[in-house]
């Protein structure tokens, strides 16, 4: 099962944009355009089932260039989710694989957001 996300094409370099691909009512994924597209799950490692943006879309610092969680300051490298600063480092966000149609449609199987017990 896919669900689709949006177009790959609506998603501006350095900027991030979050989904609710499974309804639940808030974004429970992001995604981020920096040399190439990025996806993980919005949940910091610090304290589980955190939602990292302080209101919508703003996973990022002020010039793009890290994820930052706003509940306690991590920062996450965009590339590969690991946080280099703050209460968690050393771990890493959740990546989400992109699954990128030929029309540019980007989707996600929403079984990679299902929480684990
Ligand atoms: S919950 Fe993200 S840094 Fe603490």
């Amino acid at each position: 099962m896919r669900v689709r996300l949006c177009h790959a094409g609506e998603l501006e370099e350095g900027r991030a944009r979050g989904f609710d691909p499974t309804g639940t009512g808030h974004d429970t994924m992001f995604v981020v355009r920096r040399d190439g597209l990025h996806a993980y799950r919005n949940e910091c490692p610090h304290w589980a089932d955190t939602s990292m943006a302080w209101r919508k879309d703003a996973f990022l610092n002020a010039d793009g260039t890290r994820i930052v969680c706003a509940a306690h300051g991590a920062q996450f490298d965009i590339a590969t989710g690991l946080c280099t600063l703050g209460p968690c480092e050393g771990d890493s966000l959740t990546r989400v694989d992109l699954i990128e149609s030929e029309d540019g449609s980007l989707s996600v199987d929403p079984s990679q957001l299902e929480t684990s017990t």
